[in-house]
């Protein structure tokens, strides 16, 4: 049994935690401990489960927003950049981190797509399926996708990956809905970098290359890296020999096209109306207890 002190293992008994005020004895697998021990156990978890790079990067999010719960978004990225997915750990780590309940966690995390519940491969390909991008020929690459990629005549499914998780050529695929490039449809991502008006033969040659490990540019924005560098990214962090990626990434990366319509009002010289300079927004209602 567990001393006051010790670490509990993760688990659905530990992961019953209550949120205590200060001074508060907080029941951890039956035994009533102080809150401040309670806490010092949390901590010394989250460094054993992810590390202490990991968790001083959590603190750092956490101190780049007025309250700490703003800092769930990039914190499931960190995770993510980690683990390649939000595993159940990652979930727990994420509400000890920002004192959340794992149910607040895990609606956000099971909400939005771009936090995957299973680990992803090296790659992730996503397909733009929506309208659009569907008509001019999204669903046949997609089709012809899971078909390539699939094993003894049955085709990858939505989500699922070809090869070891985490390991060099391994794939995720899915479908997505629109990716903001309309106008450049059909569009396919790898690891959310744009592949441009792609077609089923260029589809096919596109994850084949990264199959062998290769990682073809983009036809706009930053370099390919992989899903786990673009997780480390998209939580806001960019390793120091890595700099001149991030110039890529803050880089422009709109297409011709996409400029095209503020081009053609600039030359004709037509405008929107203009906004009030104030606008009065509604009061927030407060809620209970934050
Ligand atoms: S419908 Fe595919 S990018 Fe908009």
């Amino acid at each position: 049994m567990n001393s006051p002190t010790s670490v509990p293992e993760p688990g659905p008994q530990y992961s019953e935690r209550t949120h205590a005020a200060a001074g508060d004895d907080v029941d951890v697998l039956g035994i009533s401990t102080g809150k401040e021990e309670f806490e010092l156990a949390e901590s010394a978890l989250d460094t054993e489960v992810f590390g202490e790079d990991v968790v001083a990067k959590a603190k750092d999010l956490i101190s780049r927003y007025p309250q700490s719960r703003s800092a769930l978004l990039p914190m499931l990225h960190l995770v993510q950049s980690v683990q390649g997915y939000v595993s159940q750990e990652g979930v727990a780590f994420c509400a000890r981190q920002l004192d959340l309940s794992e149910a607040e966690v895990s609606a956000v995390v099971t909400f939005y797509t771009m936090y995957k519940r299973k680990p992803c491969g090296q790659h992730l390909v996503s397909v733009c399926t929506n309208t659009l991008c569907a008509a001019m020929g999204g669903d046949a690459i997609y089709r012809r996708l899971t078909e390539h990629l699939g094993e003894d005549g049955k085709p990858l499914g939505h989500e699922e990956t070809v090869g070891e998780p985490g390991q060099p050529g391994s794939l995720t695929i899915e479908h997505a809905e629109c990716l903001a490039a309309c106008d450049l449809a059909p569009v396919v991502q790898v690891n959310y970098e744009f592949y441009d008006r792609q077609t089923e033969q260029g589809a096919v040659e596109l994850v084949d290359a990264l199959r062998r490990g290769e990682k073809p540019a983009p036809s706009r924005g930053a370099p390919l890296t992989d899903f786990k560098s673009t997780e480390l990214q998209l939580a806001g962090f960019f390793p120091e020999e890595e700099q001149t990626f991030r110039a890529d990434v803050d880089g422009p990366s709109a297409a011709e096209e996409t400029l095209r319509g503020a081009q053609l009002a600039e030359e004709r010289g037509w405008t929107a109306p203009a906004m009030a300079d104030e606008v009065a927004l509604p009061a927030l209602e407060q809620k209970e207890g934050r």
